[in-house]
């Protein structure tokens, strides 16, 4: 297979342009901001930035309410000052991928305004619509406890209109052929601008069937995401689209599609469950499972892993005992709980700043299957503000330095506060004390990208998981192109002997050269390894000699 499918060997770091940098001291991030922080993220390694919202929008829901698909919010700066960020991308090697709202707009569109004022609007059917109250009506919500139903009635209208997430969020009939066109529109304007793709949101509402008649198992139209594909690879060419689906694994296939026809990348939420309950639990048995369940059909597919994203740790497909286990290691007071499913802490905090936890977990990241999806703020351990609602508790601004708003912004009073006093704080915890210690953990990060992208096996590879007899340890092999690499992770606080036979019964047993340190490791004469992890240790080795550090073959 060629080797330039960019997004299987990538680092991904998410940001959202407000959180980031002001550059003009009204306390908002922007795009100048953003721009003049290029070499920083390049300096880290990253090689892919996701963009969160940052289209036109009344931002009730954190952007993720677009009211205009094809304009910047003028509080993060123009067209123009996009252009100069996506080419500063492009001059240092970075791809941009921006989220893809279309499952909905904000009721603040001029589309729903104009189809909400007349039953003959041209956009009435661009929205979905029932003249009576659906019987489903106090099902399907997205966020229990907050969002009181999916169906609401709207005066002007005189009718109600559905809305999968919160009631300023209509959906829009993603059926109807015009929207669809819209929609390739909207990819196609983005992408003339710059953009590698797209993270697309709520996929599996976008692609369902939408009305009173669907009922709580709505059909699904796959074949829009053929549809788009086909769209974007014939517009340019190594376009990706990232989807959102949090669905059970045989499900999560079809979105690849059969013959890998449809969406390039999936966020594993699948393994994402069961490697935080793996944390919780040191019983990495469940995760180990995941990782079988999970194994992409075809080539060109690619999981996006990641630890936390700027929504909560969603623990809903878990079984009972498992969430219960997550949440009592990491999530045990109510306030640090959200929508009856999940918890809303950064990851930093919920692992108590712990630095050989925090290594376990990230150097877990950078190994398994896929591609490593970073958030901003990970490299530097951010904490969170619990006095925050919702999701905005972990959406607080970018620590750089000791200045007054963690050097975010000169303002007086920035969108939200930054993180001050406390073990999380900018005074402690920002980017300026980290880049002067060698031992900090923004450099032990920026090691291990630089290790990971040395390791192209992870992304590109075949993995097994190998038996170790131990439910404490994950080790996992990836082969590729006559290279193998193994990965190892003890996940209890307490030291574990971990014996392992990294090769086959008909493999020569070979020596295991460390990634990270001197400590190599010599196979016993019939093959296997036996390694002692320190609590919570890690371990990356190629499969070979010393030379083998770097790969045997780079064909
Ligand atoms: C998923 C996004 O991740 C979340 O932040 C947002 O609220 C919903 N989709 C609605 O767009």
């Amino acid at each position: 297979m060629i080797t330039d499918l960019w997004y299987k060997n990538a680092i991904v770091y998410c940001l959202s342009v407000e959180s980031f940098m002001d550059s003009d001291g009204d306390g908002v991030g922007d795009f100048r901001g953003l721009t003049r922080r290029l070499d920083y993220l390049h300096g880290l390694g990253v090689t892919a930035v996701w963009l969160m919202p940052f289209q036109a929008s009344p931002g009730r829901d954190d952007g993720y309410d677009v009211s205009s698909y094809y304009d910047v919010d003028p509080r993060y700066g123009t067209l123009g000052d996009f252009v100069e960020f996506t080419h500063g991308c492009k001059q240092r090697g970075m791809r941009v991928l921006i989220d893809l709202v279309v499952n909905h707009t904000s009721d603040q569109h001029p589309w729903f305004k104009s189809a909400r004022s007349s039953p003959d609007s041209p956009y009435r059917d661009w929205y979905v619509w029932s003249k009576t109250k659906p019987k489903d009506a106090d099902q399907g919500m997205v966020f229990p406890g907050v969002q009181k139903t999916t169906w609401t009635y709207d005066e002007a209208a005189k009718a109600y209109y559905f809305h999968r997430f919160y009631e300023f969020q209509p959906d829009l009939n993603t059926a109807n052929p015009h929207v669809q066109a819209e929609l390739l529109k909207i990819m196609g304007f983005w992408i003339q601008l710059g953009v590698s793709g797209f993270r697309m949101d709520a996929v599996p509402f976008v692609i369902a069937e939408k009305g009173p008649q669907a009922g709580q198992e709505p059909k699904t139209d796959f074949g829009m995401l053929r549809s788009f594909r086909e769209f974007l690879q014939w517009r340019k060419g190594d376009s990706v689209i990232l989807g959102e689906a949090n669905v059970l694994p045989k499900e999560s296939m079809k979105y690849f599609g059969d013959d890998g026809d449809r969406l390039q990348m999936m966020f594993n939420f699948h393994v994402n469950q069961r490697l935080f309950y793996a944390l919780a639990s040191a019983d990495a048995e469940p995760l180990a499972k995941a990782i079988k369940e999970t194994k992409p059909a075809y080539g060109t597919a690619q999981w996006g892993v990641f630890l936390r994203n700027h929504d909560e740790l969603d623990l809903g497909r878990l079984e009972p005992e498992q969430r219960q286990a997550v949440f009592e290691a990491f999530g045990p007071d109510k306030s640090m709980q959200l929508y009856d499913r999940g918890i809303r802490r950064r990851l930093a905090p919920m692992l108590s700043g712990d630095r050989r936890r925090l290594e376990l977990a990230y150097s877990l990241m950078f190994t398994l299957p896929g591609t490593p999806v970073m958030r901003y703020g990970d490299e530097i351990a951010m904490g969170d503000d619990l006095k925050l609602a919702e999701r905005y508790c972990a959406r607080t601004p970018m620590q750089w330095s000791r200045e007054p708003n963690g050097g975010f912004s000169t303002a007086e009073k920035t969108f939200l506060p930054a993180i001050s006093g406390g073990g999380f704080g900018y005074e402690t915890v920002n980017v300026a004390a980290q880049r002067r210690d060698p031992n900090s953990f923004l450099n032990w990060i920026e090691r291990i990208i630089r290790m990971r992208q040395e390791v192209p096996e992870i992304g590109w590879g075949a993995c097994s998981v190998l038996p170790t007899r131990d439910k404490a340890a994950l080790a996992l092999r990836y082969d590729w192109r006559n290279n193998a690499v193994v990965v190892l992770h003890n996940f209890d606080a307490a030291p574990r002997e971990v014996v392992f036979r990294p090769g086959g019964e008909d493999e020569e047993p070979d020596e295991l050269t460390n990634l990270l340190s001197d400590e190599h490791s010599q196979p016993e004469a019939d093959g296997r390894h036996r390694v002692v992890l320190e609590g919570y240790g890690y371990r990356w080795y190629r499969l070979g000699g010393l030379d083998y550090i770097l790969k045997r073959s780079d064909i």
